[in-house]
């Protein structure tokens, strides 16, 4: 059985396109069923390409994320995902906000997915420039979101 997974952050060009480019590809040598997208909070950069740096940064580490494209999260995704992965409490917030009566689909912060970081949540590197503590992250809580499925 494929599970859909939405990965969310406030502008859906660092984070989260981060977050599914590296799942995406770790999924796929681990030879899991996943169907995968991201989506802003925000509308701030809808239809742009992740953020050059995130891009550079996520290239060196071998993640092609030049696909992916910002759109914003809508509620919607509740029906069309089977688990949503907010990057801190602030997309949580929102994504909550927007929840339909009687939606029961899970919403998890995705440092939940991993204990070996010490984090609770995945700062923005749009403003800390810190992309590599982002893919650090992603690639940590890949792995045990993985882990999770398999
Ligand atoms: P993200 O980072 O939520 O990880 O995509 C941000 C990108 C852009 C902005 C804020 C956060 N912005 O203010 O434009």
């Amino acid at each position: 059985m494929t599970t859909r997974i939405l990965f969310v952050c406030l502008g859906n060009i660092c984070r989260s396109p981060s977050a599914e480019g590296v799942f995406r590809a770790l999924a796929a040598e681990a030879g899991l069923e996943v169907e995968t997208d991201s989506a802003g909070t925000s509308d701030w950069h809808v239809g742009n390409p992740p953020y050059a740096p995130m891009q550079a940064a996520a290239k060196a580490r071998g993640f092609d994320l030049s696909d992916l494209r910002a759109r914003q999260f809508t509620a919607r995704d509740f029906e069309a995902f089977d688990l949503i992965i907010g990057m801190d409490d602030s997309n949580v917030g929102s994504i909550e906000r927007l929840r339909p009566a009687g939606s029961q689909t899970p919403v998890q912060i995705f440092t939940d997915f991993t204990s070996e970081t010490g984090m609770d949540h995945v700062p923005d590197p749009y403003y800390t420039r810190d992309f590599d503590q982002t893919l650090d992250l992603v690639q940590a809580a890949s792995l045990g979101l993985i882990a999770r499925l398999s």
